[in-house]
Order: C-alpha cells, then structure tokens, then sequence
C-alpha cells in the first residue's frame, strides 16, 4: 500500500518495494530547440532537473537512483554537442563533490571509464571515495552500455577462471553490483524503448513512458509516476 506525507497528502511515501528507481533522461535536445537555443543548453538545464529530481526521490525515500547520462552511442552525436557534455561532466563533478555530504549521497560512476581524461578519472575517483558511507545511492551512467556490461562482467568472471557461470556470477559483476535491481524505469520524452539501459538489472523492472521531456520533469509528475507503480502487481514470473 502506498503511504502519504503526513503533513502534505499529494506526496507519497515509499516503502521497500519501491527501493530503486532508474531514469532514462530524454527530451533536452527538444526542449531547447522549441525555445529557440542550441541543444547544449538543454543539456545544462537537464542537469539542474537532475538535482530537483534527486531531492525529491529522497523526499519520498527512494533510497537507490539510477541515471543514464551518456551512453557508449552517444559519441556518435555532433563533435560540438559531445564536447560541451563533456565540459557539463567536468562542472557536475565539481558540484557532486561539493554537496555529497550535504545531501548525504553515496556516487557510483557506472560504465566503461577507461576512455575518460586523467583529470576526469581522477574527480570520479575522489566523488566515489569521499561519499562512500553516505546511504543514499545515485548511479550515474556514463560511457555506458547495458550490452557492453554485460560482456564486461562475462570477461571479468574469465579473468577469475570460472568455467561454469551462474547469474549470481553476473550479478555480482556487473557495475551496479551493489545496488538492487530497478524497481521501476522511467522514461522521459515520449519514446517507448530501453536503449541499451540495464538490460541484465531490468528483467522484472516496472516501465513507465511519459512524454514529458527531461528537463521540465516535476515532483508532480515523479509522484504520478510512483502512484503508477504502485497500481500494479509484480508477480516476477509467478501467479
Ligand atoms: C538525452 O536527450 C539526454 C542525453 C544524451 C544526456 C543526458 C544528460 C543530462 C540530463 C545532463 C547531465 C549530464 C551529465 C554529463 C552529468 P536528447 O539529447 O537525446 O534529447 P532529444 O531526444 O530531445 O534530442
């Protein structure tokens, strides 16, 4: 049964069947072109809804967040877009870094890594360290690729000399290893498909499509997409 805010009724309170939710950020690009300005700055409003969206999952007690930041594809998009995500990356850290330990938020960089910059490597490194004991955690996925994952965690288990692999096996290999799989998946921006997003963690996750586009999402229409969820019954395979 979904719980209510004692002091505001619009605002639901989760309990532990709703521990992880993933977004799927879409819609930046088309928010700034209807406005008239260039796709990187809907980019960088992106980001400042990212910090709205945050505080709100905490406020329900969404204690695991997942976001899909930059995918393994998305370095296929104009040399000027990927350069100005890149530059925002650099900003975010900083401020991820800065208010961890206000907002008590345990950061998890998760893809492949290796293809970052020294000085990029090295804020992930020191964000990931300085918020280990924080509870709440936010997965950001960067250079990420539910596939790519995938044969990351097969050629991890190799590495271990296993020869019969079991899915715990992947499980504990794959990035988001410490973190539950997503209960529910949000999509922003009207498409309905998963593009490559925690194709081994979303095999019994809730889908939720809205055409709102990323950077106009509210706490309004989060709590719209929690009441969805919990309309529905998960049976995981069973009766
Ligand atoms: C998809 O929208 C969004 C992205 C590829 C980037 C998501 C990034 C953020 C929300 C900002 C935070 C970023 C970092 C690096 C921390 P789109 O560009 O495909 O939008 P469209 O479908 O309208 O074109």
């Amino acid at each position: 049964m979904l719980n209510f805010n004692k002091s505001n009724e619009n605002i639901p309170i989760v309990d532990e069947k709703l521990k992880h939710v993933a977004f799927i950020m879409d819609g930046n690009g088309r928010w700034a072109t209807s406005r008239g300005l260039v796709r990187e700055q809907g980019h960088i409003q992106g980001a400042k809804n990212l910090r709205n969206v945050l505080k709100h999952c905490h406020k329900l007690g969404i204690k695991f967040v997942t976001v899909y930041a930059f995918s393994t594809e998305n370095w296929g998009r104009p040399e000027s877009e990927v350069k100005a995500l890149m530059k925002l990356l650099d900003f975010y850290l900083d401020d991820c870094a800065k208010d961890a330990k206000e907002n008590k938020i345990r950061y998890r960089l998760i893809g492949d890594m290796s293809v970052f910059s020294d000085n990029i490597k090295e804020k992930i490194a020191k964000l990931e360290s300085i918020s280990d004991n924080y509870e709440i955690t936010l997965n950001v996925a960067l250079n990420y690729g539910g596939r790519a994952e995938i044969v990351h965690a097969c050629n991890e288990l190799i590495k271990q000399g296993k020869t019969n692999i079991t899915e715990k096996d992947i499980s504990d290999c794959i990035y988001t290893h410490d973190s539950p799989d997503p209960d529910l998946i949000v999509r922003t921006g009207g498409d309905l498909r998963i593009s490559n997003f925690l194709l081994w963690q979303s095999a019994y996750s809730e889908l939720y499509f809205t055409d709102v586009l990323w950077p106009d999402l509210s706490e309004y229409d989060i709590n719209e997409a929690v009441r969805n969820f919990y309309s529905r019954k998960r049976r995981f395979g069973k009766v």
